[in-house]
């Protein structure tokens, strides 16, 4: 099964000249479910992760999944005003538009072994701000974790320093 078949091309969404990666038709399909998450376990290898980071919204389906495959804990990663107890923030900037992502402070203890997972990796913005507050939290960084790395706007170079896969890359 080739999963890139389960994921399509939508131009000009949301905005005009951006081609958005869906990954609905993926998450329909039990087989490519199934595959994605399987695969996306197989980068993450055998080290210790105490707790998956999830971030709003697209980076909770398989967050979530892999959390509960690796017998780990999950975090979300939210948007602005979302997380109920007492949180820390960083801002960032996107592909389109800048925002804030908050976590809840008492999510991570020092030392915890921390998987971040989110659907896209762009431009880095997100991960980084994520990243930052992992460290800001005492995490360690396992792994930064990605099914889908669009190259050409180089988010890796803001993950310098971390262990960075991602299973397709366009
Ligand atoms: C998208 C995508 C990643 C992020 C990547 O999320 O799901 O989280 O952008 O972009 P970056 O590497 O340039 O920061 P978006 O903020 O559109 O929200 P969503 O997941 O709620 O759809
Ligand atoms: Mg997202």
């Amino acid at each position: 099964m080739n999963i890139e078949d389960f994921i399509r091309d939508i131009p000009d969404f949301p905005k005009e000249g951006i081609v958005f990666k869906d990954i609905t038709p993926l998450l329909l399909s039990p087989e490519a479910l199934k595959e994605t998450t399987s695969l996306l376990l197989k980068m993450v290898g055998n080290s210790k992760i105490d707790k998956v980071i999830g971030m709003e919204s697209r980076g909770f389906f398989f967050a979530t999944l892999l959390a509960r495959e690796l017998d780990a804990g999950f975090i979300p990663v939210r948007k602005p005003n979302k997380l109920p107890a007492k949180t820390i923030s960083e801002s960032y900037g996107l592909e389109y538009g800048s925002d804030i992502l908050e976590i809840h402070e008492d999510a991570i203890n020092e030392g915890d072994k921390i998987l971040i997972h989110d659907d896209v990796l762009a431009t880095g913005g997100t991960a980084e701000a994520v990243c930052k507050m992992v460290q800001r939290l005492g995490g360690e960084i396992i792994q930064c974790n990605f099914l889908i790395e669009l190259t050409f706007l180089k988010g890796a170079d803001k993950l310098k320093g971390y262990n960075l896969q991602s299973l397709i890359k366009y």
